[in-house]
């Protein structure tokens, strides 16, 4: 969606302010999600935004990261906080991932997009993991219409499967859901809540 490249491109470096750590039980999940994962695998981070906190973290304990996203400012500032690391200017939508993967980040992203696509998406992120791959994601935590919303003074779009139909999506790929928990609830208004995620594939 054109709204979400031209607002994060615009927001960019008030989000990488405001992104300095993990929120909630981020860091929990993200141990779950390496746990199973041989030393130095590649992980894509796809939605990775400026990098901080998954790809840093990931990136100093060892693993390999490529960080796919849409916005070009976004990546920008990701480059920077990690040279080391592999970078590259997509859409979900239609990129290439280029696997395989120990480990699939898709942390705050896929909700940006129409949730028509997440199927094809997930697939094509189950695709490029080996056996016994890991993904970690969060969608939206209710059932609601796609919807816009403001954020930093710039409109963005969000669209979220049913927190349902989205772990049986998962399990139809054939992940075992390791853990699923609302990240933040939705409180009947503004925000309708955020899903977490870690789901395995067979060894
Ligand atoms: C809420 S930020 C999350 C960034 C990071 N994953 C984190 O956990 O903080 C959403 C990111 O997803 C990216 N994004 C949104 N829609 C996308 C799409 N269709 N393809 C690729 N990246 C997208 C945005 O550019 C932005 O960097």
């Amino acid at each position: 969606v054109s709204l979400n490249r031209a607002g994060y491109d615009a927001a960019a470096a008030q989000w990488d302010a405001a992104r300095r750590d993990f929120y909630g039980r981020e860091r929990d999940y993200l141990e779950l999600f390496l746990g199973g994962l041989p030393a130095g695998a590649r992980i894509l981070d796809a939605g990775c935004g400026t990098g901080r906190p998954m790809a840093e973290h990931v990136a100093a304990l060892g693993y390999a990261v490529t960080g796919v996203d849409q916005s070009a400012a976004m990546l920008e500032l990701a480059r920077r906080r990690l040279p080391g690391q592999t970078f590259r200017l997509a859409a979900l939508e239609d990129c290439d991932f280029a696997g395989p993967y120990g480990g699939v980040i898709c942390w705050d992203a896929l909700f940006h997009i129409p949730r028509d696509r997440h199927r094809d998406i997930l697939e094509r992120l189950c695709r490029v993991l080996e056996p016994g791959g890991r993904i970690m994601l969060t969608s939206g935590g209710s059932a609601h219409p796609a919807f816009t919303d403001r954020m930093f003074g710039q409109e963005f779009f969000y669209d979220s499967l049913p927190p349902e139909a989205l772990l049986a999506l998962l399990r139809n790929l054939g992940f075992r859901v390791l853990l699923s928990e609302l990240l933040n609830r939705p409180d009947g208004g503004r925000d309708k809540g955020r899903l977490a995620v870690v789901a395995q594939l067979p060894q």
